[in-house]
């Protein structure tokens, strides 16, 4: 029951008041009593409830009982009334000698008022949740979902949904979460009574409320925008709902504008009351309030063990075989190519660097919505151009120039799959950013504004690794997920030099020393077993690059529990090279077969050109042994000149759009 509101009764006078069912009124009977009144009695007609308090002994009020200091009458209304004023309440009062001295008369009329939302996150819009004015998270919490609009249903004009303040198309309805007003009541309410919908200003900032302009609706075309008014908008927190009279319904849209941030919680508070005029010229009070609250949806990222939908790969003037290859993967795979043609991609390869594909979802719709780097190479048109679409959003942070380096490349954006942590879940998994090492000062990082934005989604709380002794510097060139089907589900492969070493000794001790990486390749020149082991000064730089990845598997293991059975090494080995600052930093000696795309059970992985046994690349013949045992196929890819040779992998130079989670996001545990 809400707090009851205070109503003044004054004795010789009849009042009219409007009381919502649900709420009560609070009459403090000696406060409007007339001088030397003993006694009171009240009678009422059968639509209306009282208590007395303090508590009477008395059966009948029609009996006069006695007026105390502290007399509380507390009326409430069962139902709706059918009419204005169709129900009464008399106090009557009397003198020492239980002598009528006066009555005060209230005429009454009730009205069911409730703002309602899919509290209960099953996509119905239920009547009155009890729980719709607050957010809890959980399974067995309650809260309605606000998904921001970020997709573009307009034909004509690309532009996000969020940015035009009016409806393009019906479709358009389904991004929103309705909300509905249901009233009960005579035909119209008493005179000079209004419903309000309000916000606060910074609410107002993150919504906006569309309803039904109810008498266009009937001539209402799909296209055309008429048929739906604004009722709240970033300018106007506050705007009159109609009151429809009877039993009715009206519909509202409200449509998130913006995700959650550093200076937003996701949170949005709508509140609707009812208002009581008190006469001519002065402001009108509230007398019945009802809040609902929406969570704006986070967006969510897919970590590599969720199904493929889609995959997406540069075409360039010099990358066909790698396209071929890529091809027969995909298709083989079962999955569908989509090729970002030249005139787009203006010879930027690097199409997991641009964007990130993740999704938002509200019990009602669940859309694909691509994460737009600052990066912005010459692929910088692709996500907006080419992605955004109807059902499929778009969501950007802009940096200035100088804060954005080669971190904020998306290859250095990952997740993991879903995790247990010394008890905590983490069902959506976690997401991995690479930053500078944490007892630098220098150093490169991921930009604050991309970094404060995957915070504040929550649902996969981020972890920072240490990715800045990489040239490029990105995660996806030391780490990656694949699917496992034991254990906790998948495994975490890293790079390993020591792996590395480990294989070419054990070649070398085998008698395969003279065997040649790089072997038959005309644009680098072959090596041998024996001369990579004789190199100290590469073992030392391996030594080195080994202590970084170390780092990042201790923070793997205690921020995702692993234990180093959820580990595999991979037999990589990297060189230093001094790069633009001057500073040593670290690239892959040959192609970096943990920068691999990974479609289910398929791995497409960079062909690492290993030194040959019986034939047989025995890096190659490593790798498919390690994935072999956890039902995965191994595809190699060459990228050499086309990719690898300029710093990037197969990886690096493709990306995956795969379906979400079963699990909803609100059914964390928070
Ligand atoms: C009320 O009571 C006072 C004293 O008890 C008395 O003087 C006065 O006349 C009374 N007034 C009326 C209206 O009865
Ligand atoms: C209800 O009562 C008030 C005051 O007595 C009056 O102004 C109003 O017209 C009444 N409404 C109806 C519908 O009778
Ligand atoms: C909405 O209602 C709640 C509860 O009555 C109140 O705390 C809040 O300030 C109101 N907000 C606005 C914008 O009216
Ligand atoms: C880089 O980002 C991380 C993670 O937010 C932060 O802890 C660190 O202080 C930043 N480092 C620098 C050098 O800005």
């Amino acid at each position: 029951m809400i707090r009851p509101r205070t109503l003044r009764v004054d004795y010789d006078k009849t009042a009219n008041v409007v009381c919502v069912v649900g709420s009560a009124l609070h009459v403090a009977l000696n406060r409007s009593a007339p001088p030397n009144s003993t006694f009171f009695s009240v009678k009422c007609t059968p639509n209306v409830q009282y208590s007395i308090d303090p508590p009477t002994q008395v059966t009948s009020h029609l009996s006069p009982i006695t007026l105390d200091g502290k007399s509380v009458l507390l009326i409430t209304m069962s139902s709706a009334s059918q009419h204005e004023n169709d129900s009464k309440l008399t106090v009557r009062y009397y003198g020492q000698n239980k002598d009528v001295l006066s009555n005060a008369i209230l005429h009454l009329t009730a009205l069911e008022i409730s703002l309602d939302v899919d509290a209960d996150r099953d996509g119905v819009v239920e009547k009155n949740n009890p729980n719709k004015g607050s957010w809890k998270w959980g399974p067995d919490g309650h809260g309605a979902v606000l998904l921001v609009n970020c997709d573009s249903e307009r034909r004509y004009g690309k532009k996000l949904d969020t940015e035009v303040d009016y409806i393009a198309k019906l479709s358009d309805l389904r991004d929103m979460s309705e909300m509905v007003l249901r009233t009960r009541g005579p035909a119209k309410l008493p005179d000079g009574y209004k419903l309000t919908m309000h916000i606060s200003q910074s609410d107002a900032e993150s919504i906006r409320v569309y309803s039904p302009r109810p008498h266009s609706y009937s001539n209402f075309l799909p296209g055309v925008s008429s048929g739906f008014t604004r009722v709240l908008t970033s300018r106007v927190l506050s705007g009159q709902v109609p009151y429809l009279g009877g039993v009715a319904e009206t519909s509202f849209y409200v449509e998130g504008l913006r995700f959650p941030d550093k200076d937003f919680d996701g949170l949005i508070t709508i509140n609707l009351s009812l208002l009581e005029p008190i006469c001519r010229g002065l402001p009108e009070t509230p007398i019945f309030t009802d809040t609902v609250v929406f969570r704006v949806a986070p967006w969510i990222m897919t970590p590599n063990t969720l199904r493929p939908v889609e995959v997406f790969v540069c075409s360039t003037s010099d990358n066909y075989g790698f396209l071929k290859g890529m091809k027969n993967l995909v298709l083989n795979s079962g999955y569908k190519l989509n090729i970002c043609h030249e005139y787009m991609n203006r010879g930027d390869r690097w199409m997991q660097d641009e964007l990130e594909f993740g999704y938002i979802e509200a019990p009602h719709q669940r859309f694909p919505v691509v994460l737009d780097s600052p990066r912005d190479g010459k692929l910088l048109d692709f996500p907006y151009s080419e992605l955004l679409g109807p059902d499929f959003g778009y969501v950007t942070r802009m940096a200035l120039r100088k804060d954005v380096s080669s971190l904020d490349s998306f290859g250095n954006l990952e997740v993991s799959p879903p995790v247990t942590v010394n008890g905590k879940e983490y069902p959506l998994g976690r997401i991995i950013i690479g930053v500078a090492f944490p007892t630098t000062t220098k150093g490169r990082n991921m930009t604050k504004v991309v970094q404060d934005f995957l915070w504040a989604q929550k649902v996969q709380e981020p972890i920072a690794l240490f990715s800045d002794w990489l040239v490029v510097g990105h995660v996806d060139e030391f780490m990656t997920f694949v699917p496992a089907p034991d254990r906790k589900g998948f495994r975490l492969l890293l790079a390993s030099p020591d792996a590395g070493y480990k294989l070419f000794r054990g070649l070398k001790n085998n008698g395969h020393g003279q065997a040649k990486l790089f072997e038959g390749r005309n644009d680098q020149k072959p090596i041998t077993v024996d001369e990579i082991l004789e190199d100290e000064g590469f073992q030392a730089e391996n030594n080195y690059v080994q202590s970084c990845i170390d780092w990042n598997r201790d923070v793997l293991k205690r921020e995702l529990g692993l234990d180093d059975a959820d580990i595999i090494d991979l037999p990589i080995l990297f060189k230093l090279e001094q790069d633009t600052d001057y500073e040593f930093r670290a690239v892959a000696f040959y192609p970096d077969m943990v920068n691999m795309i990974v479609l289910g059970k398929s791995l497409g992985i960079p062909k690492p050109f290993g030194p040959k046994v019986n034939g047989r690349c025995a890096l190659e013949a490593e790798m498919c042994s390690l994935m072999e045992g956890l039902g995965l196929t191994c595809t190699f890819i060459d990228d050499f000149a086309s990719y690898h040779r300029l710093l990037g992998e197969v990886h690096c130079g493709s990306n995956v759009r795969r379906e979400g989670f079963d699990f909803k996001w609100w059914n964390l545990d928070m």
